[in-house]
């Protein structure tokens, strides 16, 4: 597995790491594949009975590389965004989300497809597509108003507005805000625990229950999205909104 993410599988948890503080845990290429491979390997291994997602005590992740947009444009049915996007929409057994620090982009849309989500009552959730020249992403559009209601949802969305973790838990994006740092991964850890001791076939059929219907609809949502994404990220508004985050500066659209 890649330096950027660890994974380590104990107890029957398998825990994915994000490992690469010195760009904010920024998603590359080779993450997204990594993050791909360790779902599926939870998938097929029956000795792993739940899979947590965190970032460190600092920091979850400010989403997808934003030099990655500008030269790897990511998209498309066969790209390791995609194929994340797909595993963890369909992942079979649960996952838990340890947010502390910022969670911008993906780092947000991903929750929205794990089963339970600690957050430091100081992270910083934030979904800038539109801020971006972008769209939402990951099933978001769909997703979010669903749990949300679509007044808040378009708040987050269309405004980009930064949220606490603590307002996300008062808003149902997340389980529960806790202190920051290590207590969030030491709640991610506990609640794998508990689920890893219950009977396995009820869990999994149960989530499946849960989630399959809005899945399938998160899935074709998640096509649709990826369109629009991936035309966007080539036309003037991203390029623009990339290149001044690129240079530490404030964007200018005309
Ligand atoms: N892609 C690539 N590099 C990133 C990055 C990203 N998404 N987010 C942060 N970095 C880099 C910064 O460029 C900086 O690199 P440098 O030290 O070489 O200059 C380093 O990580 C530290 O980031 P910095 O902005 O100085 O940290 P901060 O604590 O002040 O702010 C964030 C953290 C996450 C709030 C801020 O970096 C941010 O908003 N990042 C962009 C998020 C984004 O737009 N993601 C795409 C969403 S679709």
């Amino acid at each position: 597995m890649s330096q950027q993410l660890l994974s380590d599988l104990t107890d029957g948890v398998l825990t994915l790491t994000l490992n690469r503080p010195d760009k904010k845990n920024a998603l590359t290429r080779e993450m997204y594949a990594a993050l791909a491979a360790g779902i599926k390997s939870a998938d097929a291994d029956d000795s792993v009975r739940a899979l947590i997602i965190q970032g460190s005590t600092e920091c979850f992740t400010s989403g997808n590389d934003v030099s990655d947009f500008v030269n790897e444009a990511p998209g498309g049915p066969n790209s390791p965004v995609y194929d994340f996007l797909k595993a963890i929409c369909h992942a079979t057994k649960p996952v838990i989300a340890a947010v502390n620090g910022p969670a911008v982009g993906v780092g947000t849309t991903m929750l929205l497809h794990c089963d339970l989500v600690f957050a430091a009552s100081n992270a910083r959730l934030r979904m800038p597509f539109v801020n971006l020249g972008l769209c939402p992403e990951a099933g978001s559009s769909f997703l979010l108003p669903r749990l949300l209601g679509h007044l808040r949802a378009a708040e987050l969305l269309l405004l980009g507005e930064e949220i606490s973790g603590a307002r996300a838990a008062e808003i149902g994006l997340a389980n529960r805000s806790l202190e920051p740092g290590q207590p969030v991964l030491d709640a991610a850890r506990d609640a794998a625990l508990r689920i890893a001791a219950l009977p396995p076939g009820s869990v999994q059929l149960s989530k499946r229950l849960i989630k399959e219907g809005v899945a399938r609809t998160a899935d074709e949502v998640m096509e649709r999205e990826g369109e629009h994404f991936a035309r966007l990220l080539r036309g003037p508004e991203a390029r623009e909104a990339l290149a001044a985050f690129l240079e530490k500066r404030p964007a200018v659209f005309r």
